[in-house]
């Protein structure tokens, strides 16, 4: 039986399309990949637009973490984190501590960004039954935020066209206005969009009451809602709301983090903002093997440890937790990082990135182009001569007849609906961006070009 024959029948892959389920003949079929390229089954060079799902940072067909993992495997391959520690765990806890803002230095290790969204948030609960405050269990984050999949990171995200049949929390969470000034209804100025969002933030938290809010969690720069660059000074203004009412804010950087802007973690060091909890994951261990976790305050922990518990324990852990093969790949990662200089590299070839992108505005079908560092969105306009009736309908097919083009020309575009989402690898040198780009130009051309035929 083939391949495709074999995924059809037995797959589901996430956001499975049930309509069409066992029925696929375009998903591609990736069988290797080295650097910032990917090959298909046909051996067809695609260069890696998205790095995976935003977490390829160090390139494919790393030496360096295959040894690492292979010798962690036969030195110690599994290890209980219920029940026992292990030296790839605390080194690498170590290493994030020293990079994390002000005293963010207690690492819980998860599976991916899902769990470690999960368990920051179970912990803030717990934090106040121990505290004796019960009902202080409201949520605050954003429309088109993303943070995950599991049950109550799901019940936080924002995007509304992922609201679909599946059932999510929705007591005690409150959805803010996206910080994205080119939607705004009203076309106001940067800066008078700014204070509207943090107007909004505060009369959301005077209609709750500050005492009932658990937390405020938000991503630096909204990802997967389509690479949404808060306006001048919003991450910082609303850090200084929220502490200012006493909410614990968490920066969700599973993007963010680990070089995508240049830096370790970007709260700090882009945004002026010192978070009581960081979620990251992806980028961690390059996207290689599964891992995640959040780093939360020494002062937060010290409120709901040692004579503070009251005896409670934080009942949430995974059997991967801290996994050591996991934390040796992250190790490797970590070493490749620093030795390659790859922060510096972010911040030097990002704005050039950007600024190749920004050179695809006026194209056809190009509505805007946004971004930062190494992250970046080409959202893209449907003609109403598309196929459908709606205008999903017509920012699917667009969406998907750019990905086919760009895919012949050798480039993944992954769009998110209409929205090519970019993320390569950090690797990525100024002869590939300009490949990237040219590609991705050609890509629109022939799909607009196809659309006149
Ligand atoms: C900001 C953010 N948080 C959390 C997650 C969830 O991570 P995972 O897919 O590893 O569970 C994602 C995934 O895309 C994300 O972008």
């Amino acid at each position: 039986m083939e391949s495709r024959d074999k995924f059809n029948q037995h797959l589901m892959h996430p956001w499975a399309n049930l309509p069409a389920l066992g029925e696929d003949d375009s998903t591609p079929q990736i069988c290797r990949a080295e650097g910032v390229y990917l090959y298909d089954n046909n051996d067809h060079q695609l260069l890696d637009g998205p790095g995976g799902m935003w977490c390829m940072q160090v390139g494919y067909g790393r030496r360096e973490i295959a040894d690492a993992v292979s010798s962690q495997i036969m030195e110690l391959g599994y290890a209980s984190t219920f029940s026992v520690f292990h030296p790839r765990e605390t080194e690498l806890a170590h290493k994030i501590a020293s990079v994390t803002p002000g005293d963010l230095n207690r690492i819980f290790f998860t599976t991916g960004g899902s769990t470690a969204v999960d368990a920051a948030l179970r912990l803030c609960q717990l934090a106040n039954n121990i505290k004796g405050k019960p009902h202080r269990k409201h949520i605050l984050c954003r429309n088109k935020g993303y943070h995950g999949s599991t049950y109550l990171a799901a019940s936080v995200c924002g995007k509304e066209r992922d609201k679909s049949a599946m059932d999510t929390e929705t007591e005690n969470i409150h959805f803010l206005t996206a910080p994205s000034l080119s939607e705004d209804p009203l076309g106001r100025s940067e800066e008078e969009f700014c204070d509207f969002l943090i107007e909004e933030l505060e009369t959301t938290i005077a209609s709750i009451g500050a005492d009932n809010i658990m937390c405020f969690i938000a991503e630096p720069v909204l990802g997967s809602g389509g690479v949404i660059v808060p306006p001048e000074g919003y991450n910082r203004r609303c850090w200084e709301v929220v502490k200012q009412h006493g909410i614990v804010y968490i920066a969700d950087e599973v993007v963010t983090g680990f070089g995508r802007l240049g830096h370790w973690f970007s709260s700090e060091a882009v945004f002026g903002v010192c978070p009581d909890m960081i979620t990251f994951a992806k980028g961690v261990t390059s996207g290689y093997v599964p891992l995640g976790g959040f780093a939360v305050s020494d002062a937060f922990m010290a409120d709901i440890s040692l004579d503070n518990a009251n005896g409670n324990i934080f009942s949430t852990g995974f059997t991967w937790s801290a996994n050591p093969v996991s934390c040796a790949a992250a190790l490797a990662v970590w070493d490749i990082i620093v030795k390659e200089n790859l922060l510096e590299h972010v911040r030097e070839i990002g704005p050039y990135f950007q600024e190749q992108l920004r050179t695809l505005l006026g194209m056809p079908l190009v509505k805007s182009v946004r971004g930062t560092g190494l992250m970046a969105a080409i959202e893209l306009e449907a003609p109403e001569s598309l196929a459908g009736n709606s205008l999903l309908d017509r920012d699917y097919a667009l969406g998907e007849l750019v990905d086919h083009h760009c895919y012949q020309l050798g480039l993944i575009v992954r769009p998110l609906i209409n929205v090519c989402v970019l993320s390569p690898p950090l690797i990525l040198t100024l002869e590939q961006v300009d490949e990237l780009v040219a590609k991705l130009r050609a890509g629109i051309e022939a799909a607009h070009n196809s659309l006149n035929q």
